[in-house]
């Protein structure tokens, strides 16, 4: 599997060999791709951009839009923006945590949810928001985060 896997991303970052300045892009191409950057993705784009893996992994690391494991059948996306911010988001993000067993960044152990944290939604008015797939859900308080994720968890893929 692995070595598949590797084969297949060093046929995807082909175009950006040697092109250190190219990472971010690279790794876009290999998320777009596989739909996450496993460790051995990673130490493939290392070697063909001549950075060193440890670069690779802070990268992948540092921006929440890259993902190291398969993302969950929903996608959670919770507004850490200014307005749902002051308006609660933190009790949102408790909420999800409760229900779900994990936070920002991980997907659940039962590969239903992947939880995201996002800069704005552009639905500050109803803040706090959150959306799952493409549906936003705004005013949130904990009890109804709660039945929001069993709802739709209910509903399977
Ligand atoms: S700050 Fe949350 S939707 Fe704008």
């Amino acid at each position: 599997m692995t070595v598949e896997i590797e084969a297949r991303v060093a046929e995807l970052v082909k175009p950006y060999a040697g092109k250190r300045s190219e990472l971010i892009q690279a790794l876009h191409r290999v998320q777009s791709e596989l739909g996450h950057i496993p460790k051995a993705a990673q130490a493939v784009v290392a070697e063909a951009l001549g950075v060193p893996p440890s670069q690779v992994t802070g990268v992948v690391s540092f921006y929440h839009f890259f993902r190291t494991a398969p993302a969950g059948q929903h996608t959670v996306r919770l507004c850490l923006g200014t307005a749902c911010h002051v308006r609660g988001a933190e009790r949102v993000l408790k909420a999800i945590q409760e229900e779900l067993g994990v936070g920002l960044g991980a997907t659940s152990a039962d590969g239903m949810f992947t939880v995201e944290g996002v800069r704005c939604l552009g639905a500050c008015g109803l803040a706090p928001v959150m959306m799952v797939d493409d549906e936003v859900y705004g005013r949130l308080d904990p009890k109804r985060v709660k039945r929001i994720l069993r709802e739709v968890g209910k509903d399977g893929g």
